[in-house]
């Protein structure tokens, strides 16, 4: 492949100064409002039809694998306790085989306090699953407090589909968001993580949830946004591609994979023209976090970024794996 530069004509940067301006000070505006316009809902509790599940699916959007990770060890306990359990990708899930399941979990990153489009869009057209007992699940990078929101998100999408919410819970992580050094303060908090204690929460939490079940009952949760927030978690996805200062592929390094492809979640990457279609990437650095070459180029604020498997490589991280994993196969 050739390392030409096909990055789509952009704005004249009379036209994107204006732009920016202009948001400014919509986003200033925004975090001087007062906190009292709030929007909350308060998910309606629905009738459990089921006490004593046979068949789990485990469903889970995974960019650096810690999802996918608590998925697998929630599988495995679900096992310990005679569930069948089965663990899937969302990316490749046939939703029509849902009905065959009789609780279902799904996890996911939290991207810029919420949930990624591609896992809200994966919800919100979920098949009927009246009375069937659903969870949310989320790992983290912290700073902790705003991985609520996310949790919500999700339960608020199965409820909708008619689950019957029975638990949420939030698991930290190594924050997979890079920076030029990978050494942000929370980088630092957590570069240890998952630990034993990380794994005994995700332990707890299946349990409690397999009990709440077979007493019948579903959890009742309100989520609470104020305006104030909302504005807030808006504009970052928008400050970071404009902190994003070039993001293209190096066609001279590209083994055309496909990783990235696969790990995008708004389809904007286009390796063999070496082209990203910056108006639809949602700035989730996916790309770049699993490229196995070292060919997706992304420059914040003017510094080049290195990916995830990298950045392990060079602070000589091993992430630890739960014991489950060595007795059981999924
Ligand atoms: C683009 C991006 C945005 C993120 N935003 C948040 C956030 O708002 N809050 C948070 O706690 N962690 C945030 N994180 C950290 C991830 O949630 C965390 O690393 C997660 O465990 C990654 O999960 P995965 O390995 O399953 O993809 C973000 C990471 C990325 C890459
Ligand atoms: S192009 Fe890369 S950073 Fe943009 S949305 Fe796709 S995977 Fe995420
Ligand atoms: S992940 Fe990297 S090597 Fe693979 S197709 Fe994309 S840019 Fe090319």
């Amino acid at each position: 492949m050739n390392s030409q530069n096909t990055e789509r004509p952009r704005k004249s940067s009379m036209d994107t100064r204006r732009d920016f301006i202009k948001k400014s000070v919509m986003v200033c505006a925004a975090l001087s409002l007062p906190l009292t316009f709030a929007e909350s809902g308060r998910a309606l509790p629905r009738e459990l039809k089921i006490r004593n599940p046979k068949r789990a699916l485990i469903l889970c959007y995974s960019q650096t694998g810690f999802t996918s990770r608590y998925g697998k060890l929630i599988a495995c306990i679900l096992k310990e306790k005679g569930i069948t359990a089965d663990l899937a990708d969302m990316r490749k899930y046939d939703k029509k085989h849902i009905s065959d399941y009789d609780l279902i979990l799904v996890g996911s990153p939290v991207f810029y306090y919420d949930i990624p489009p591609n896992v809200s869009g994966f919800l919100t057209a979920m098949p009927k699953i009246s009375g069937i007992p659903v969870a949310s699940f989320v790992s983290y990078g912290g700073p902790e407090g705003n991985q609520y929101n996310a949790l919500c998100h999700m339960l608020r999408l199965l409820n909708d589909a008619g689950g019957a919410a029975v638990g949420m819970a939030a698991f930290r992580s190594i924050p997979s968001y890079p920076t030029p050094n990978w050494d942000s303060a929370n980088q630092r908090a957590g570069e240890h993580l998952p630990d034993a204690s990380t794994y005994r929460q995700v332990r707890s939490f299946t349990e409690q949830l397999i009990e709440r079940i077979s007493r019948g009952e579903s959890i009742i949760y309100e989520s609470e946004i104020t305006v104030r927030e909302i504005l807030r978690t808006l504009p970052l996805i928008w400050f970071n591609k404009k902190a994003i200062t070039k993001h293209t592929v190096d066609g001279e390094k590209c083994i055309g994979c496909q990783a990235c492809v696969k790990q995008c979640p708004v389809g904007a990457i286009h390796p063999e023209k070496q082209f990203v279609d910056r108006d639809r990437c949602v700035a989730c650095f996916g790309c770049l976090n699993n490229c196995p070459a070292d060919a997706v180029v992304m420059e914040y604020t003017g510094k080049r970024l290195y990916g995830f498997p990298e950045y392990l490589k060079r602070r000589k991280i091993t992430i630890l794996e739960p014991a489950e994993f060595q007795s059981y196969r999924l």
